[in-house]
C-alpha cells in the first residue's frame, strides 16, 4: 500500500524503450514487463493490484470485469491512437480515464498506407516471392503487370487525421481524383485542403480503382468491407485496411481474392490478429503486413511519450493531455 509520501504505482504491460522507463521511474513506482511476457486478463488484474495507473499498447482488454478487481485504478493510458481495447462506458462507471495517442503517428502511418497501396498495386511482394524461389527466366512484357496508381481514382473510408495525409499524399504526390466517405461531411476548407470530395459508401466502392479503410472500430463499423461491399468493386480494384481488424470480413475478402472478384489487397490489420484468416495466407495477391503501419523508432517513442505525458499529467498535475472520457467523468462526478 503507498504510503502517504510514497509515489503512485503504475504498470507498464509491455516491453518498451528503456527512455520510456525511465521516464516513469521519476515520478512513479514502476512494475515494467522487461522479458515482454504475455499476460493474460488474469495475470493482468492480478498485477494491477495497488496501481494507479497503466500504460497500455492498444490491445489488453480494459472492461468492467477487469475494472472490477482493480478499485485503485485511476488511467489507463494507450500509446496508441486507437482504443477500442477500451471498453470506455465500464471505464467511465469505474472513474478511471481513458487517454490516446493521437496525432504524432499521423504522417508516418499515411506513409506506410501509400507504401501498402503501392505495394499492393504494382505486385511487389508478390513479384519478390517469385524471384526469391528462383523462378525468373527472363523478361516478358506482361510479367507482374500491375495496376496504375498515378492519376486514378483513390476512395478513403474514415477522413479523420490519417485519412486526410493519406489524400493529400494521393491528391499532390500522385495525381488522384480522392473522393471519401466518413461519418460526417469535413468542413469545405479541410476538403479544399485535401483536394477530396465526400460521396457516398456505395458511390466510393464503385468508382475506386483503390480503396483504403482508415477509420477507428467500433461495433457500429464491424464488417464495412463484407461480401456485398467486395461485389461492388471494380474488379481491377485494391482494398487496403490499415484501419483495425474487424472492418473487414477476412474469410470474405479471402474468397474475393482467390475468385478475382477484385485485383489485390494490402492488409496490416486483421480479425483476431495476430491470428491471420488462414485462407489469406494461401492466396497470392495480397500483401500481409504485421500491424507495423506506425513502427518507425521515432514515432513509436512519440507515441510512447504522450502515454507517459497522460499519466503525470493525470496522477502528478490532475489533467491528462488526451483524454477520452473526460466529460464523461466529469458529468458523473457532479451527478
Ligand atoms: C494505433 O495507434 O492505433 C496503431 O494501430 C498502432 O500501431
Amino acid at each position: 500500500m503507498p504510503t502517504q509520501n510514497s509515489k503512485p504505482a503504475v504498470l507498464l504491460t509491455r516491453a518498451i524503450f528503456p527512455e520510456i522507463v525511465e521516464r516513469l521511474r521519476a515520478h512513479f513506482e514502476v512494475e515494467s514487463n522487461p522479458d515482454d511476457a504475455s499476460w493474460d486478463a488474469a495475470e493482468l488484474a492480478r498485477r494491477l493490484q495497488g496501481k494507479s495507473g497503466v500504460f497500455t499498447t492498444g490491445v489488453e482488454r480494459m472492461d468492467a470485469a477487469l475494472l472490477a478487481q482493480c478499485p485503485m485504478l485511476k488511467i489507463c493510458a494507450n500509446m496508441t491512437v486507437g482504443y477500442n481495447n477500451f471498453d470506455l462506458d465500464a471505464m467511465t462507471a469505474a472513474g478511471v480515464l481513458g487517454t490516446n495517442a493521437p496525432d504524432v503517428l499521423t504522417e508516418t502511418t499515411a506513409d506506410f498506407g501509400f507504401a501498402l497501396l503501392l505495394a499492393t498495386a504494382r505486385r511487389i511482394s508478390e513479384s519478390e516471392r517469385f524471384l526469391r524461389a528462383g523462378r525468373w527466366q527472363r523478361w516478358s512484357y506482361d510479367m507482374f503487370s500491375g495496376a496504375e496508381v498515378h492519376g486514378t481514382t483513390l476512395g478513403i473510408i474514415g477522413m479523420g487525421r490519417i485519412g486526410q495525409a493519406i489524400a493529400r499524399r494521393g491528391a499532390m504526390g500522385f495525381g488522384m481524383q480522392v473522393v471519401y466517405h466518413n461519418r460526417s461531411r469535413l468542413d469545405a476548407a479541410v476538403e479544399a485542403r485535401c483536394q477530396a470530395r465526400y460521396v457516398g459508401k456505395e458511390e466510393l466502392l464503385r468508382s475506386a480503382d483503390h480503396v483504403m479503410l482508415v477509420l477507428p472500430y467500433s461495433s457500429g463499423v464491424h464488417h464495412t468491407i463484407g461480401a456485398a461491399e467486395l461485389t461492388l468493386m471494380k474488379p481491377s480494384a485494391t482494398l487496403i485496411n490499415i484501419a483495425r481488424g474487424g472492418i473487414v470480413d477476412d474469410a470474405a475478402l479471402a474468397t474475393a481474392l482467390r475468385t478475382k472478384r477484385i485485383a489485390a489487397a494490402g492488409l496490416d490489420v486483421y480479425e483476431g490478429e495476430p491470428r491471420v484468416h488462414p485462407d489469406l495466407l494461401e492466396v497470392p495477391n495480397v500483401v500481409l503486413t504485421p500491424h507495423i503501419a506506425s513502427a518507425t523508432p521515432g514515432t513509436r517513442r512519440a507515441m510512447a511519450d504522450v502515454a507517459v505525458d497522460n499519466l503525470i499529467g493525470y496522477l502528478v498535475h490532475g489533467k491528462a493531455v488526451t483524454p477520452l472520457n473526460s466529460a464523461a467523468l466529469e458529468a458523473l462526478r457532479h451527478g
